[in-house]
This record gives C-alpha cells, sequence and structure tokens, in this order.
C-alpha cells in the first residue's frame, strides 16, 4: 500500500507522483512549507497554520494556490485517503514553490501557476525514554539567513546543523546569534528561569511556532507564569529546564546541554504539567 499525495490538483501514491527538474523548488528551494500533526483523524491548529501559510506566501510573492475552504477540504480528503495505511494519527507535509521556469534567480518575467503538493506520513508516538531521561542538544552559532520567521523550503542551514547535533549524539541544535538563544535548528525553545517560563520573542530570527504559541496559550490558562523576552546563552547554561518545542516533537525535556546536566538532570516537574495539558489539548481535539 503507498502513502496517497496530492500534487497540483491530483490525488495519487506518492512514488508516482512527478516534477519537472525546471521547478523553482527543485532549483532554488523557492518554496514555502508547513507541517500538520493529525490527531483522531483532526488536523491540529489548523487555522494557525493556514494563516502561517498565507503570511509566508505573501512574504515571498508566491500567489496563494487556494482559498481556506479549499486548503480545508483538500487536507481533509489527504488525511481521509491515508487512514487505510497511516490510521488516525498522521503528519501531514504540503509545499508550495514558485512553479516551473527557466532557471533564472529573479522571479520569472510570465505568469506561472504555483506547484502545490501535499503527503502524509505516520505520526510516530514518542520514545517513553523522553519522559524518564530527556534529552541531549547542543548549542551552535545560527548560521542561517536572517528571514527565519519565513518557514522557507531551503533548508540548508537547518540541515547541518541538526547533522551536527546527531554528530554528538544529541537530538537538536539550539541556536545563537549576537548573545542571543533563538530557537533550534528545526524546534522553538523555552527555558525556566527563575521560576519563569521564557520563550523568544516573535521577529525575523525565529519560526513563530504553532506548538510555542499553544505553549504560550497553555501557560496562560492554567496560570503558570511565562513571558516573551530575550535569553543569553549563560542564561540558558543556568536554567532550571529547557524544553524543545515543535509539531512533530510536541515538548522535549532537554537534559543535557553541551555534555553538561541541564536542572536536576531529569525532565523537570514543569514540563511534566506542561505536556499532561498538552497531552489533555490533543485528547480534545480527537474527542471532538
Ligand atoms: N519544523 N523553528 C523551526 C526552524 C522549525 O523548523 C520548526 C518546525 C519550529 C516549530 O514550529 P511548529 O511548532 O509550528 O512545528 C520552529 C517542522 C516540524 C519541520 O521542519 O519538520
Amino acid at each position: 500500500m503507498s502513502s496517497i499525495s496530492y500534487l497540483n490538483g491530483a490525488f495519487l501514491p506518492v512514488n508516482e507522483a512527478r516534477i519537472s527538474p525546471l521547478d523553482r523548488g527543485f532549483i532554488f528551494g523557492d518554496g514555502i512549507y508547513e507541517v500538520i500533526p493529525v490527531y483522531g483523524g483532526k488536523l491540529f491548529r489548523l487555522d494557525e497554520h493556514l494563516k502561517r501559510l498565507d503570511d509566508n506566501l505573501a512574504a515571498v510573492r508566491i500567489k496563494q494556490p487556494l482559498s481556506n475552504k479549499a486548503w480545508k477540504s483538500v487536507l481533509n480528503e489527504v488525511v481521509a485517503r491515508n487512514r487505510p495505511m497511516h490510521g488516525d494519527e498522521q503528519s501531514i507535509y504540503l509545499q508550495i514553490t514558485r512553479g516551473v521556469a527557466e532557471r533564472d534567480h529573479g522571479f520569472p518575467n510570465s505568469h506561472i501557476e504555483p506547484t502545490l503538493f501535499i503527503m502524509s506520513s505516520t505520526l510516530k508516538p514518542l520514545a517513553a525514554s523522553i519522559a524518564e531521561q530527556g534529552v541531549a542538544a547542543i548549542t551552535h552559532a545560527d548560521i542561517r539567513w536572517r528571514n527565519c520567521h519565513i518557514k522557507s523550503t531551503s533548508l540548508l542551514g537547518n540541515i547541518l546543523l541538526r547533522q551536527q547535533a546527531y554528530d554528538e549524539d544529541a537530538v537538536e541544535a539550539i541556536l545563537i546569534r549576537d548573545d542571543e538563544v533563538t530557537e533550534g535548528a528545526a524546534s522553538n525553545l523555552f527555558a525556566l528561569i527563575d521560576d519563569v517560563l521564557i520563550t523568544p520573542p516573535k521577529g525575523p530570527l525565529l519560526l513563530p511556532g504553532i506548538t510555542r504559541d499553544l505553549i504560550l496559550e497553555l501557560a496562560q490558562q492554567h496560570n503558570i507564569p511565562a513571558c516573551e523576552a530575550f535569553i543569553t546563552p549563560q542564561q540558558l547554561i543556568n536554567a532550571e529546564e529547557i524544553w524543545l518545542t515543535s509539531s512533530t516533537k510536541e515538548i522535549l525535556p532537554v537534559t543535557t546541554l553541551d555534555g553538561t546536566v541541564v536542572g536536576s538532570g531529569k525532565p523537570g516537574k514543569l514540563w511534566q504539567q506542561m505536556n499532561q495539558h498538552y497531552q489533555a489539548y490533543k485528547q480534545q481535539l480527537r474527542n471532538r
């Protein structure tokens, strides 16, 4: 059985989907993407993902190919068609590129249609060891460009940074720019400092994560002191807890940073509390 994808209006097995080598996504990484988890067959924070997609397409001047209503219908169709293979918990990847044109860095002069691709994969449950032991992270200079708020498919910087973490037996690289901690190579960052949960403010140096926003919302709902503020590398080293958040990894408790123990060396109390709220939120979506 093959996973069913969507390419420019047609549903077809992913291994039969074909794009032109002249697609600007292939040639330049000239595109925008989203990753949306699915719980109980329902797309997680769909309006928020579609809003970010809209903002990102506008930022790079790619025409929005679908209305919100059409997006919802096609995404739900991809989820439904993949249920026999992936079940009710899926990870949906969507990508829009500027389209097919002769290679030239500038935008094509004549009108071209964006390429729209969607695929589904199984959403893997997080390893039980994460709640018991947490994960290791490294710090690294942020070698990426200065438009990190754009969810661009040009990810070479992020790829090299994530690989550096793997090479050092860690799961993520936490990035530092101009003496500020920004985010992970594919995740946002939270630190518990003096009993306040802190995450760096939105801006061009980090992706406005959907999971990040939800965690701030949950903190507010449950009276957990939280704020958006700059974090220095020194503050990070001394943090009581460090978390990394993303749609696919949820909330990862970091228990070693550059080989040094973070806090108690175990996933912290606040992580346990927030993770329960997060799991409850997912369960509500499943039951809806
Ligand atoms: N990445 N920052 C970066 C650089 C990211 O690539 C991601 C997500 C996040 C977290 O955003 P969200 O909570 O909306 O998933 C932050 C996805 C999962 C990926 O590239 O696969």
